[in-house]
């Protein structure tokens, strides 16, 4: 099963807003939309303008939905929404490379963000396939609809590495050492 990319245009706002109220989405905050709220939500969200999104399409059918945040002043952030249909079946991976490929082409971005909640592990690992690095976790920061919380966790790609087919790791135990005095 090969996935395609297809870049969204303005006259597909009906289409995305039937996209999203015709799923569920267990690991976004919201996890069910109504096609009301729905098109409040794609018309909000400028997609074509300040987002970059696309449709994910096998054997020229609609299979699911990227979008990429893409302000001036922060990274560029993916969410990838794959039906239900069709997930769980290595999807995931080339849709995120070929989104990748696309944004960097896009524009001189030197890094690019995901961000999931830590037990969508389907998620993570198609971060840590694509050569994201887990950058940080964010402890009971996903709000879950029973009025509880889970940790998020924020991967991101860089160009460089990208470019060269590796993954720079996080210093981590380096960053963590405060034991040290601040250079002068
Ligand atoms: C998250 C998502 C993009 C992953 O893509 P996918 O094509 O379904 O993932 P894959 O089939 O390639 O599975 C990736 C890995 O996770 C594992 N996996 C899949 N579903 C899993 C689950 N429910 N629990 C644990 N592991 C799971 C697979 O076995 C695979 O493992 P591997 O790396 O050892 O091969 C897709 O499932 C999706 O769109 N989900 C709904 C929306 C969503 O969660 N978006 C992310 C919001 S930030």
């Amino acid at each position: 099963m090969t996935p395609t990319l297809r870049r969204w245009d303005p006259a597909d706002t009906e289409a995305m807003a039937r996209f999203l109220a015709s799923d569920t989405w267990p690991m976004h905050v919201n996890q069910y939309w109504t096609i009301e709220a729905a098109r409040e939500r794609v018309a909000a969200a400028e997609y074509g303008t300040d987002d970059a999104a696309w449709w994910v399409e096998v054997d020229g059918q609609v299979v699911g939905a990227v979008r990429v945040e893409l302000h001036r002043d922060t990274d560029p952030t993916i969410d990838i929404r794959l039906r239900s249909t069709h997930r769980g079946r290595g999807l995931g991976e080339p849709v995120i490379r070929e989104t990748c490929r696309q944004v960097f082409a896009l524009g001189d971005h030197r890094r690019i963000e995901g961000q999931t909640r830590s037990d969508n592990v389907a998620m993570r690992r198609v971060f840590r396939r694509c050569g994201f690095a887990l950058e940080g976790v964010y402890r009971q920061a996903w709000p879950l609809s029973d009025g509880g919380f889970v940790d998020s966790v924020d991967y991101a790609l860089l160009r460089s590495d990208w470019e060269t087919g590796t993954v720079t790791p996080v210093r981590w135990a380096e960053e963590n050492d405060i034991s040290r005095p601040a250079p002068a």
